[in-house]
């Protein structure tokens, strides 16, 4: 019997360990509409780091239904989509050196995916951040709550 508890035991603690690593890893999917198939993001600052892992499951090419993952803080979102136009797509549509821009992926078209990485102890979890799609026109549908947690 205490045996059996014992391993009752370390089997909960590590299905638990085993969560809170994959709260580290977001994977993200879109198609051919402006519609990510997350709305808000969840992470701890104790993430190691924190990887956005992007797929397009649609058809259209990148010129014309493009679709990426912007990170700012919630108040420069509309800045940074706007500035992110006028950057072209060249640019991924992300504003080159701009501080606001706290992570970006680039901008991938229909059966393409892309990947990005970046740390996690620079957040500050009572701020408010927002990812975004920064291609034309998307953002004000493509986009969701990035919530950190100490
Ligand atoms: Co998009």
């Amino acid at each position: 019997m205490k045996n059996l508890l014992r391993v009752t035991t370390l089997f909960i603690f590590s299905a638990v360990a085993g969560l809170s690593q994959a709260a580290c890893v977001f994977d993200l999917e879109v198609g051919d509409n402006l519609k990510f198939n997350l709305t808000e993001i969840n992470v701890s600052k104790k993430c190691e780091s924190v990887t956005i892992n992007l797929a397009h499951s649609g058809q259209l090419q990148a010129n014309v239904m493009g679709h990426n993952w912007v990170l700012t803080k919630a108040a420069d979102l509309e800045g940074v989509a706007n500035d992110g136009m006028a950057a072209g797509l060249d640019a991924d549509y992300v504003p080159l050196n701009d501080t606001r821009v706290l992570a970006a992926s680039s901008v991938i078209g229909g059966g393409e995916t892309t990947s990005i990485k970046f740390a996690a102890s620079n957040f500050d979890s009572s701020e408010q951040y927002a990812f975004f799609c920064s291609f034309p026109g998307h953002s004000y549908s493509m986009r969701g709550n990035f919530i950190v947690s100490p």
